[in-house]
């Protein structure tokens, strides 16, 4: 091969060397110790003594125009790594923050926040109650005593020692009339449990209780508080309906049922095809639990209502199934943040 050959094939090998190895490798191949170059060097001393300058001087001419040539290659590709390397670590200051993952609140904390905003709004106090009660405050003081049928329509969670998961937030009025002199306006929110489960009944569910005593208070102050709060709740005027019904612990009684949002009063799955929902009992203090928590039933009247936090959240969001609250899939609760 003669020597403008083996530079062309080595100047091709140069440029297209992709980085420094293979660029050393090239420089190995022709210029090394066993190099094609190399080798057309050592052959010199088998040429005639005649041709043998100009043919040194042309091998010689080569091997410099390569090693230019390589080291101009390697200066390109340190070049070209540098660029590389700050396209690589650029930061665009341009670009929007990433924003930390944040957490919303449940739907039925949002529901029940909602609904101490309109009462607190009203004057009301909040007040706590607890999630273990004794069968005194649950059933006796609310004058369910121990052989009452009423008992059965509460599933309770019994411990064995005389104390139950409270089966509704009434127990909690009973706390404020034995500590607080009328008047008393308070709403106590919270966790019940009964031992029932389907689309509209979780054995876990909340509660909120509204209690007012005063001087003269009668049905129609229950019904415009209730009234109202409806239509604060919901924005909007949806059909309510007051049933009579029994509770020992007022007299009167009522249920409160609200048009089903799903089906809006047609009849579905949800509302068991009634075309309403019920969202609360409520009714008028009995005489008797307010003597039994030390309250003069001559001087004071009130009226108490008990309504379903889940049940106020699965009409506010037109969710149809109670147990989606409960799954705990971030898929649905996230579409309440
Ligand atoms: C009571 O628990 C009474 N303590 C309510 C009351 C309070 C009456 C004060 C009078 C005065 P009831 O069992 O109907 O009543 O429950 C009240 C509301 O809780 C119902 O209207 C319903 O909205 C909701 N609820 C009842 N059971 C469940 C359940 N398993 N899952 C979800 N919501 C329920
Ligand atoms: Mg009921």
């Amino acid at each position: 091969m003669n020597v403008d050959q083996v530079l062309q094939n080595a100047e091709s090998a140069v440029g297209q060397a992709r980085d420094e190895a293979s660029l050393e490798a090239v420089r190995v191949r022709y210029l090394g110790r066993k190099g094609e170059l190399t080798a057309l060097l050592k052959s010199l001393g088998r040429m005639d003594a005649a041709e043998r300058p100009k043919a040194g001087a042309a091998i010689n001419a080569a091997k410099e125009r390569l090693q230019a040539s390589i080291a101009d290659r390697k200066q390109a590709l340190v070049g070209e790594q540098l660029t590389a390397e700050i396209a690589a670590e650029t930061v665009d200051v341009t670009l929007p923050g990433r924003r930390p993952a944040a957490g919303g609140l449940h739907p039925v904390t949002q529901v029940i926040a909602r609904v101490e905003g309109i009462f607190t709004g009203a004057g009301y106090d909040v007040v706590a109650g607890l999630e273990i009660e004794d069968d005194y405050h649950n059933f006796e003081a609310l004058n369910i005593p121990h052989h009452h049928p009423a008992r059965s329509m509460h599933d309770t969670f019994y411990f064995g020692d005389g104390t139950l998961l409270r089966t509704h937030t009434s127990p909690a009025q009973v706390h404020v009339m034995e500590s607080q002199e009328p008047p008393i306006r308070v709403i106590c929110p919270g966790r019940v449990y009964r031992r029932e489960s389907d689309l509209t009944h979780t054995p876990m569910f909340h509660q909120i209780e509204g209690l007012v005593v005063d001087r003269g208070i009668g049905f129609a102050h229950l019904k415009g508080t209730v009234t109202d709060f409806v239509r604060r709740f919901f924005d909007c005027d949806l059909a309510l309906r007051f049933r009579p019904s029994y509770f020992p612990f007022t007299e009167p009684s009522a249920e409160v049922d609200v048009q089903c949002v799903n089906c809006l009063g047609s009849g579905c799955r949800v509302c068991s095809n009634t075309g309403w929902l019920e969202i609360m009992g409520c009714g008028l203090v009995h005489p008797n639990a307010l003597e039994m928590s030390g309250i003069d039933s001559e001087t004071w009247s009130g009226f108490a209502f008990g309504m379903g936090g889940d049940r106020l959240a699965m009409l506010l969001y037109e969710v149809n199934d109670n147990r989606m609250f409960f799954e705990n899939d971030l898929r649905f609760l996230r579409q309440f943040n």
